[in-house]
């Protein structure tokens, strides 16, 4: 253990109950592919891929040896008129496997910060355009798209929301995709999907379309509980977004590379969009980074009316030479090692094994699509996310790691699992989920 310490007390822990942690801690003090070791000498199976993050497994030595190069080499470069080689390159790979026309590419430090970049390049479009009305953004029920306002004001979990105010004014939300009339659906469900895709143009028909800027979705809303589109969803808010001029931007900080079966969703379902985020898996996790891909239209929009700087917006990381480092030795691994197509080998697996806890009395519903599945556990005593809560406890103590959120297990398998893993993560679900 490179820093053992007896003084948890001081670090105010994100997204965590921090008097029940500091009583009862779980700490993690190496990972290695698939399995993390605990504090007390335990191995735990981490099927959720960290956060979504770490899908090529954790701790490559290959992502640490290019990073430790790089901050050997060149640790920082001012990225505000200033480069270095790394991002351009880096810039140049991901044009290679991302959908579409989405050309240029511009990099953040977290999923959070890649969501509001993508609504200030919206709003910057549009003001090129001399559309600098439209500053109307419309978001999903049941979205998440990270912590800051930008994004906090576009998702729609209630707990992110309730302590902090309004957030941006003129944010519309269009209504969620889950159905209890559809429950334990593979893939995406049947029904509806064009009618929910419509509240986009209702919110034209009532506010103006030319009033909103962008619409911004999860292809698959991941942290909610993976909720899959509905067929022909995406499509009809892609038409709607033609139709009236709006930015359709796809989060795909959870979806991309390779998680649901292509390299991003929007290959997946056939359907492009004007903005892209990223993060998590663009660097397997091991150095934080986002990135925000644009169409060849947003970019030239953007750039050519504007002279000088174009726009006023960075982050002193954006690009950090370690970052890219990472991101472009990732890719290497997703690549050399087939790491996407491997994802989508193993989904059929994956989707049996965890469909096949249906029959256990506090489950409620199962969705799931690539490497990416979602459980909803019955409600205990009316309150939301105390089971959720306790499960988290348990599953440690039975040695799985997944993610819960509220009282849904989010899970989503690192692409070098073998099937015993996925064996040994549904034993060890179905012991837990089994006693409730
Ligand atoms: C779809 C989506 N957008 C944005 C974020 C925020 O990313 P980060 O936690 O890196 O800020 C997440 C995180 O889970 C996410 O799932």
């Amino acid at each position: 253990m490179r820093y053992p310490t007896n003084d948890l007390e001081h670090f105010f822990m994100p997204f965590t109950a921090n008097k029940a942690f500091k009583a009862n801690p779980r700490l993690m003090v190496a990972s290695k592919g698939v399995e993390c070791t605990t504090h007390d000498g335990r191995t735990i199976i981490d099927m959720s891929s960290g956060l979504f993050c770490a899908p090529a497994g954790h701790s490559r030595p290959e992502i640490a040896d290019a990073v430790s190069e790089m901050l050997r080499e060149c640790a920082y470069v001012a990225p505000f008129q200033h480069g270095q080689p790394a991002a351009f390159e880096l810039a140049r790979r991901l044009k290679a496997i991302m959908p579409g026309d989405l050309n240029y590419t511009f990099f953040t430090n977290s999923g959070s910060e890649s969501v509001d970049t993508a609504l200030k390049i919206a709003l910057q479009y549009y003001r090129a355009k001399g559309q600098g009305q439209r500053i109307r953004f419309v978001g999903r029920e049941r979205a998440y798209h990270g912590v800051n306002f930008g994004g906090m004001s576009v998702q729609g979990m209630v707990k992110n929301k309730e302590a902090f105010g309004p957030g941006l004014v003129g944010v519309l939300h269009m209504r969620h995709t889950w159905s209890k009339d559809e429950l334990y659906v593979r893939g995406q469900p049947e029904n509806n999907g064009v009618e929910l895709a419509n509240d986009l143009q209702r919110f034209c028909d009532l506010h103006g379309a030319d009033t909103i800027g962008a619409c911004i979705v999860e292809p698959v809303a991941g942290s909610t509980g993976v909720l899959c589109p509905p067929k022909g969803y995406l499509q009809r808010l892609r038409e709607i977004c033609d139709k009236n001029g709006i930015l359709l931007i796809f989060d795909e900080v959870i979806t991309g590379f390779g998680r649901t079966g292509g390299n991003f969703a929007g290959d997946v379902f056939g359907v492009t969009p004007d903005i892209m985020t990223m993060a998590k898996a663009l660097t397997n996790a091991a150095i934080p980074m986002g990135a925000v891909a644009v169409t060849d239209h947003v970019y030239k929009t953007i750039t050519d009316a504007t002279p000088g700087v174009e726009m006023f917006h960075g982050y002193t990381y954006s690009a950090h030479p370690a970052a890219c480092a990472a991101a472009i030795a990732a890719l290497d691994i997703y690549e050399n090692e087939g790491l996407f197509a491997k994802a989508a080998a193993l989904s059929d697996y994956f989707l049996d094994a965890v469909f096949s806890l249906k029959d256990l009395p506090a489950i409620t519903d199962i969705r799931g699509i690539g490497l990416l599945a979602g459980v909803d556990l019955a409600t205990k005593d009316g309150t939301p996310g105390a089971r959720g809560g306790q499960a988290v406890q348990d599953l440690w103590e039975e040695g799985v790691m997944v993610k819960m959120t509220g009282d849904t297990a989010c899970i989503a398998p690192p692409f070098v699992s073998e099937k015993s893993h996925i064996d040994r993560m549904v034993e060890g679900l179905r012991k837990v989920f089994g006693k409730y």
